[in-house]
C-alpha cells in the first residue's frame, strides 16, 4: 500500500520525530527533502557513561567531537604540552627530539579518513565506535626520513605515554602502550602525526597532544598520546599487536582445517543502515555508511525483507579516500508493517561484505573485525 504522511501520522510519531517532522534533511547525496524519520524497532543503545556514535540516524559526514567514541586501554594520559617532546630513535642516523613547536613548524597536511574500533559491530551496545574526522599534522614519512632510516630497520614501533603493568607469563611488566607499523607501511604517504582533529588541538582524551593516524587501518594502530617512536630490525611482538587484537579465523581446506592468527590491521569492507525517512509522496528513504581500507566502493546494495538486492546510491559529493561515504535507497511504495533492512557494501576488487553465517564470519572466533551485515527492523 503506497503512504503518505498525514497529520495521524504526525500524531503518532515521538515527540522527537515531531518536532524534527518536515524539517528540511539534508540527506546522502546533498538532496534537502521534507521527511520523517521512520524508528528502527531494534535501537541500536548509545552507552551512557561513555562517548559513542548514534547510529539510529544519519549521523553528519564530519562526526562532531561530542559523539566521538574514545578506547583506552590504561585510561588516557594527561600530558603537559611544554614538557612533552618526541623522541625518535633506534635504527635512525640522527635519533631526534621534537617538540610540539618543532612539529608544527614542518610540513602540515591534512587528510579527512574514518576510523572505527576493530571491536565496533561486535556487540548490540558497541555498534558506534566508529566516527569520521579531519586529521591535521606532519606527514610520518618526512619526519622519519629527516631522521634517516638505517637499512637494518625493518619495523617502526609507536609507543604512546600511557603504561599499565602487564603480567607476561607469570613476570610483571611496567609497559607503554605499544603497536608497529613495517617500514614499508610506515613510509605511505597518508600517514599523519596529528595534533588537530577537526580544525581544533586534539581533545586529550584523543591523544593529545599528538596521535598516528593510520587512513585505512583499525583504530587500535592509531596510537595516542606518542611519546616515542623506534626503528627496529626485529617484529614487535607487544600485547596490542601480538597477543590482543589478533583476529583467529578458520579456513576449511580440503585437507582440514586452517586456523590463522592474524594481527589487526587494515579495515575489512564494512557498511550499515543508520537511517529510514518518509516522505510525502509515500516514498521511504532508506540510508547509511559505507568505509573500506581505502580501496574505492564499487557499490553498495540493500536487501528489503527476502528480497534481491538493490542498488543504493553512493553520494559522491562528500567525499575522501579513507573516509565513509554516505548511501541512500528511494524505496517507492513500501508496504505496511514490519520489515527487515540489510545492507552490503563491495569494494572496487570484488571484496563482499560477508553476511553473518558466510564462512569468513562463522569461523571468526575473536570479535574484532566484525564487518558483517547487519540487519535493522523498521515497522511502516
Ligand atoms: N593509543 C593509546 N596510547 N592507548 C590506547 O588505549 N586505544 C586504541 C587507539 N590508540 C589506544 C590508543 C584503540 S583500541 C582505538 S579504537 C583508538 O585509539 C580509539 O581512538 P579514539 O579514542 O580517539 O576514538
Amino acid at each position: 500500500m503506497p503512504l503518505a504522511v498525514n497529520r495521524r501520522d504526525m500524531i503518532k510519531g515521538s515527540a522527537a520525530a515531531m518536532a524534527l517532522a518536515w524539517a528540511n534533511f539534508s540527506l546522502a547525496g546533498g538532496s534537502a527533502a521534507p521527511g520523517i524519520p521512520v524508528p528502527f524497532l531494534d535501537p541500536l543503545p548509545v552507552p551512557a557513561d561513555r562517548p559513542m556514535l548514534s547510529l539510529d540516524q544519519l549521523p553528519a559526514w564530519t562526526t562532531p567531537l561530542p559523539d566521538f567514541f574514545a578506547v583506552n586501554h590504561y585510561g588516557a594520559a594527561t600530558i603537559d604540552a611544554a614538557q612533552w617532546r618526541l623522541e625518535v630513535t633506534g635504527l635512525v642516523k640522527r635519533p631526534k627530539s621534537f617538540s610540539l613547536e618543532d612539529l608544527k613548524s614542518r610540513h602540515h597536511a591534512e587528510i579527512t579518513a574514518t576510523l572505527e574500533c576493530s571491536g565496533n559491530g561486535s556487540a548490540k551496545t558497541f555498534m558506534g565506535a566508529v566516527g569520521n574526522a579531519r586529521w591535521g599534522g606532519a606527514p610520518l614519512g618526512r619526519l622519519l626520513k629527516e631522521c634517516g632510516l638505517k637499512s637494518q630497520g625493518i619495523e617502526v614501533v609507536f609507543f604512546g605515554a600511557d603504561e599499565k603493568t602487564e603480567k607476561i607469563k607469570g613476570h610483571d611488566y611496567l609497559q607503554n602502550f605499544g603497536r608497529s607499523l613495517s617500514v614499508t607501511d610506515a613510509l605511505r604517504d597518508k600517514i599523519l602525526l596529528a595534533y588537530e582533529m577537526n580544525g581544533k588541538p586534539l581533545e586529550p582524551k584523543h591523544g593529545f597532544p599528538l596521535r598516528l593516524i593510520v587512513p585505512g587501518w583499525y583504530g587500535i594502530a592509531w596510537v595516542k598520546w606518542l611519546k616515542r617512536i623506534e626503528i627496529r630490525d626485529r617484529r614487535f611482538m607487544g600485547r596490542f599487536m601480538a597477543r590482543d587484537y589478533v583476529t583467529i579465523r578458520g579456513e576449511e581446506r580440503p585437507d582440514g582445517m586452517v586456523w590463522r592468527e592474524t594481527s589487526v590491521t587494515r579495515l575489512n569492507v564494512k557498511s550499515i543502515v543508520a537511517a529510514a525517512m518518509r516522505r510525502p509522496n509515500g516514498t521511504v528513504t532508506i540510508s547509511g555508511m559505507a568505509w573500506s581500507d581505502g580501496t574505492p566502493l564499487r557499490s553498495v546494495e540493500l536487501k528489503i525483507d527476502e528480497g534481491p538486492w538493490l542498488p543504493a546510491r553512493i553520494d559522491h559529493s562528500q567525499h575522501s579516500q579513507y573516509a565513509w561515504s554516505f548511501w541512500n535507497y528511494e524505496w517507492q511504495n513500501p508496504s505496511a508493517g514490519e520489515h527487515t533492512l540489510v545492507s552490503r557494501a563491495t569494494d572496487a576488487k570484488g571484496t563482499i561484505q560477508p553476511s553473518a553465517d558466510d564462512p569468513l564470519i562463522k569461523l571468526k572466533k575473536t570479535y574484532y573485525e566484525a564487518n558483517e551485515q547487519y540487519p535493522r527492523k523498521i515497522r511502516i
